[in-house]
């Protein structure tokens, strides 16, 4: 939530912080802005350019008003302090500091109070701009530097806080802190940059530095030093990250959401890459420390939205595959319950940022309480991951940078990754044979292809979502692991269309849904073959007999269900420890072509962002 990045080197700064910025505003896009610094006559000054609404409304205030200057800083916004207005836009001033910040600065009030009471006037409703008052106060009453001044400053504030911040009378540096929120810095040739994650700057460079909690880096076009908030030097290696920039560009696709549905079989293909073994029968889990695992005795799983349905998805199928109690949590309510977890628990997060903040506290909660901690991660290096680092590991996902803010690509390589590890855990306790792992991994094998196959049936879905632009409600009904799948399904509606969406189990419906159910109604049953199959007919014939419009998810050769249907997606026959996946596409496609029918903006849907780290 909210994106931040930063330049100084020898190229004009506000063509590569507005760049920058177009690759991050998934983080965010209720309003921008920008600040250079520059020279005028012989004195340094500060331009700063904002704009309430899209990127694109501060790239023409831009044009129409250039700033000059090599070192600047920049912010895509989701507001949480403040409306989201261009009062409330960042960067934020105190002369002579300026600032953006991602995250919320929690002792903001008491801390606002004071500055007032000092005499200060604040001129906008964040809890952001505070801190420019706290620096420039220190600077001045203490005649301390810039960097002393915003040290001590940093003292004073709470909560969680990515920060670049430029100071008038220091044309050269940049100043970042990173306290629970992301921040990298991008090493160039007499130039560096700063950014909340990779694919903002990946044009730039593939050197980055990744900060980490309580870092204080001052960076300059030649140099970079890193301390803690103390002033003791810290060393951060630098890493090589092999991602092409064009993963984070729509490659001739309308929108990042469909480019991503598509990408989907390579993104599957890339998270088993070298992680099934025919020679030796077996999974190679890679990143997970299995010889830690041999003693657990229950499993819990804590996610939050898409990331949640996986989790579901994962618990149906790893009791199977285990044999060990899974349980499953929202993580924002595992979080503040006295969980009773101990060091034979492991507790998965799951998660396609690895920075939401609620799926974070959850695994601090039961790292606490002494469990083993693992998570599933699609983002190199996050804070997740890295909490999981010196307890299980964790199983990224290799989907690539997932840019839409609806997720999909990423979902897709969770359940791969989930169902690996089941594996990988029954194989090590012994609860699964030979014949049962190859013929997982032979059905993990052919679900690109499987996907690839749903993939032709773009047309149809686009022209069966068009008679649904009118809906204002749908019901999606799932059963066993298509439960979950509904759920999704109804959560995709929901975010990209604003039709107000319920996911059902299928025989739930009669205790208290089926009343929704009329000829206004749309209900998409997942119907493909399982073991439930049967009992799913039921539960369509009884929305059917209610008058209720119905989309069929059916077998590729179900004819004598397509009969029944209003409108029927066929998806091939798989394996059922595949069936989850594959039909999971005709929903993802549903909901992106209903709404760009709408013409809603499908990549940035209102009132959301993508990696969530506020709670
Ligand atoms: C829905 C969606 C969200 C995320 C959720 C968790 O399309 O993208 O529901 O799944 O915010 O995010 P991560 O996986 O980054 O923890």
């Amino acid at each position: 939530m909210c994106g931040i990045v930063g330049y100084v080197g020898h190229q004009n700064a506000e063509t590569i912080l507005l760049d920058s910025l177009r690759r991050l505003e998934y983080r965010g896009y209720d309003s921008a802005g920008i600040a250079t610094l520059f020279l005028a006559n012989t004195s340094c000054q500060t331009a700063i350019r904002r704009a309430a609404g899209k990127l694109e409304n501060l790239r023409e205030f831009v044009k129409q008003n250039p700033c000059q200057g090599t070192i600047g800083i920049g912010h895509t916004r989701w507001a949480t302090h403040g409306k989201p207005t261009e009062k409330n836009a960042h960067p934020h001033q105190s002369d002579p500091i300026t600032l953006v910040h991602n995250g919320i600065i929690e002792n903001h009030l008491q801390l606002r109070e004071q500055l007032l009471s000092a005499g200060h006037q604040l001129k906008s409703d964040t809890d952001t701009e505070i801190v420019a008052h706290l620096i420039a106060a220190e600077k001045k009453n203490n005649q301390v530097n810039f960097i002393t001044a915003t040290r001590a400053a940093v003292q004073q504030i709470r909560g969680a806080f990515a920060l670049a911040i430029l100071d008038e009378n220091e044309q050269d540096t940049i100043v970042c802190i990173k306290q629970a929120c992301p921040l990298i810095i991008g090493i160039g040739q007499h130039e560096n940059f700063i950014a909340s994650d990779f694919t903002a700057i990946l044009p730039y460079t593939n050197q980055f530095i990744i900060l980490e909690e309580g870092d204080m880096a001052v960076v300059k076009k030649d140099t970079i030093h890193i301390t803690n908030f103390d002033g003791v030097e810290q060393n951060r290696p630098i890493k090589i990250l092999d991602w092409s920039p064009s993963v984070a560009e729509k490659n001739g696709f309308s929108h990042f959401m469909l480019k991503e549905i598509f990408e989907q079989p390579l993104a599957i293909t890339d998270t088993l890459r070298e992680r099934l073994s025919f020679i030796e029968n077996k999974v190679v889990l890679d990143g997970v420390h299995l010889d830690k695992l041999k003693h657990i005795n229950r499993i819990c799983i804590v996610a939050c939205g898409s990331s949640f349905h996986a989790g579901m998805i994962a618990k149906y199928q790893m009791e199977d595959l285990v044999k060990l109690p899974v349980e499953l949590d929202l993580a924002s309510e595992f979080r503040y319950r006295p969980v009773l977890v101990d060091a034979h628990t492991l507790v998965i997060g799951i998660s396609q940022s690895g920075e939401t903040a609620d799926t974070l506290a959850a695994l601090r909660h039961a790292q606490n309480k002494g469990a083993l901690l693992l998570s599933i991660c699609n983002t190199l290096e996050s804070s997740i991951p890295r909490l999981c680092h010196h307890s299980a590991g964790t199983l990224y996902t290799r989907a690539g940078p997932e840019i839409s803010v609806a997720s999909t690509k990423a979902f897709i390589t969770q359940i791969v990754a989930l169902h690996l590890l089941g594996l990988g855990l029954a194989q090590q306790r012994d609860q699964i044979t030979k014949n049962d792992i190859i013929e997982h991994m032979n059905a993990l094998l052919q679900l690109p292809t499987a996907i690839e196959t749903v993939l032709q049936e773009d047309s149809l879905i686009q022209k069966i979502a068009q008679h649904f632009v009118s809906s204002t409600d749908m019901l999606f009904l799932g059963r066993g692991a298509l439960y979950p799948i509904a759920l999704e399904g109804a959560l995709k509606m929901k975010e990209l269309s604003y039709v107000h969406a319920e996911g059902y189990a299928a025989g739930e419906m009669k205790h208290g849904a089926i009343a929704l159910i009329d000829e206004k109604m749309p209900v998409i049953v997942l119907a493909a073959q399982s073991h439930v199959y049967e009992k799913v007919v039921s539960n369509l014939e009884e929305v059917k007999t209610r008058g209720g419009c119905i989309v069929g998810i059916l077998d590729e050769n179900d004819d004598a269900l397509k009969s029944r249907c209003e409108f029927s997606i066929h998806i091939p026959v798989v394996p059922k420890s595949i069936l989850a996946p594959v039909a999971t596409v005709p929903l993802q496609l549903f909901a992106y072509h209903l709404a760009n029918a709408k013409g809603l903006d499908v990549d940035q849907p209102r009132n959301l962002a993508k990696s969530v780290t506020v709670e």
